[in-house]
């Protein structure tokens, strides 16, 4: 009945929509790099009582100077899992750039720093999607290739559709680890001029977690493909890739966005804090499915888009539940219109159930790509996924086949992690940020009749 309902609302809404999504399905989509069946093995981690430090940190104000900071914090080793690696000065797309040029001036200071490890014999590896994006053209080159040449291993994730966590971690695996969850995408808009939230946690009394992070990133690593170049480079080129000369890594500061709640990094010392790490797509829609239903008075939600059936229901049923208070704030504007017609059904359906849908302020970032939600004002989930099908998937058994097997329907399944922190100082980091942005934005409105 209540599916139905929704199901009504977006589907008269949207089925054009609709049709080019059933059309999708018929064939592999160019996002999915799953090669193989994937048995799902990865039980939420949890600490019940972690000492430790947890720094949460948001884009555009600060995340661009405090990931550079931790890049530049390794002793030994830096572990980056990232969708894409793009190049501020555009030689990822559009033909690449000379070596020169990629060194000297290449601006994200993130690959400065990751050239400087390497010149210092730190170990990188560097894990993402293969967008088969066209490669540089013959003497010229992107930051990925010119990290290969320079030492790093790279290499591309095929173990469900998508990679899409955001993982830096630093020196896994030693007391000194720290890692950085986060919905930070490797580009400058997602560092600059995008609404983004992170955590980075540290200590020994978290180290359980970080461990099984760890353990995901080494698994898919271990079935990912070899990253290759395309083309050979000079010995001149190869100098130059090589030399160990130091280079300068300058933080830009902060871009200014007249009118917005500037977001500082807190630091929070954990003691006897609750952290759960969840790894979709391994048992996530159980996991945190079950901490929605445990929510009894206040739910507050600051997402970029929900496009999941049964997550924007279960939105309508808690607004309609006694006594209850849900503050939902979601992107102003979304990239793919496919998503946004999804979105659109769901907040048009959560509007008629009474709640109050309030968008970022119009054309203040370029999107508002922040995952995380706070359950009765004492848990902060913080999350790289979505509320969308592909980032909390539903399967039934253990084993998710590629979009080709003939031992089962292939289900689009990113990577993913979503942590949870049972701690009033970082709730109150995340609810200082979600006050700020909710009272500059705007109700939603549908925009255009059906
Ligand atoms: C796998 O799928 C692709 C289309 O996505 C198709 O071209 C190819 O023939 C399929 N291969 C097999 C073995 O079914
Ligand atoms: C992340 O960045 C890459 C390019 O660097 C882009 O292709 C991709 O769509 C971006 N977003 C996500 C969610 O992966
Ligand atoms: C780097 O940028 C500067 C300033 O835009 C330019 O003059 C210089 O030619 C560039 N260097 C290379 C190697 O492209
Ligand atoms: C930004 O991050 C740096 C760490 O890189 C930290 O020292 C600084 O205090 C942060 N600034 C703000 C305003 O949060
Ligand atoms: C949330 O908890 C903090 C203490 O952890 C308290 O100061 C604050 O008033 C609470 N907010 C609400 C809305 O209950």
């Amino acid at each position: 009945m209540k599916r139905a309902g929704w199901l009504a609302t977006a589907v008269v809404l949207a089925t054009a929509v609709a049709m080019a999504m059933s059309m999708k399905q018929s064939s592999d989509p160019a996002w999915d790099h799953q090669e193989k069946s994937y048995h799902v093995q990865f039980r939420p981690a949890v600490v019940e009582r972690g000492s430790g430090e947890a720094a949460v940190f948001f884009s555009p104000d600060n995340s661009t100077s405090f990931l550079t900071e931790l890049v530049e914090s390794a002793d030994k080793s830096i572990d980056v899992g990232t969708p894409g690696f793009s190049s501020w000065i555009g030689c990822t797309y559009g033909g690449g750039c000379t070596v020169e040029e990629q060194r000297m001036n290449e601006t994200f200071p993130i690959f400065a720093a990751l050239v400087n490890a390497l010149s210092a014999g730190k170990s990188v590896r560097i894990l993402t999607n293969d967008f088969g994006a066209t490669p540089p053209a013959a003497g010229r080159i992107d930051p990925l290739t010119f990290l290969y040449l320079a030492g790093a291993e790279i290499r591309y994730y095929t173990s469900t559709t998508f990679w899409h966590a955001k993982y830096i971690s630093v020196d896994a695996r030693t007391p000194d680890a720290a890692t950085a969850f986060s919905s930070i995408n490797f580009s400058e808009t997602s560092f600059r001029k995008n609404r983004e939230a992170g955590i980075r946690l540290s200590g020994e009394g978290v180290r359980e977690v970080l461990d099984v992070a760890a353990d995901v990133f080494d698994a898919d690593w271990d079935v990912a493909l070899q990253f290759s170049p395309a083309h050979e480079y000079t010995p001149a080129e190869l100098a130059v890739i090589r030399s160990k000369a130091a280079l300068r890594v300058v933080v830009p500061p902060p871009e200014p966005f007249p009118g917005s709640y500037v977001a500082t990094t807190k630091t929070v010392a954990l003691d006897e804090a609750r952290v759960e790490l969840v790894m979709s797509p391994d048992y996530t829609y159980e996991t945190l499915k079950a901490a929605l239903d445990a929510a009894r008075n206040t739910f507050v939600l600051y997402i970029y888009q929900v496009t999941d059936y049964d997550l924007c229901e279960w939105l309508g049923d808690f607004v309609e539940r006694d006594e209850t208070e849900l503050y939902l704030l979601v992107s102003d504007a979304i990239f793919a219109y496919d998503d946004y017609e999804l979105a659109r059904g769901c907040y048009r359906f959560l509007t008629k159930r009474g709640a109050r849908v309030q968008t970022t302020r119009r054309h203040l970032y370029s999107f508002s790509h922040q995952k995380y939600w706070v359950v009765d004002n004492t848990t902060a989930w913080m999350s790289s996924g979505n509320w969308s099908p592909s980032d909390w998937p539903q399967y039934s058994g253990e084993t998710l086949v590629p979009y080709n097997s003939s031992h089962g329907t292939w289900i689009q399944a990113n990577r993913d992690f979503t942590l949870g922190i049972t701690d009033a100082a970082v709730v109150d980091a995340f609810l200082d940020v979600f006050d700020g942005d909710y009272w500059i934005g705007q109700q939603w409105v549908d925009d255009a009749g059906p």
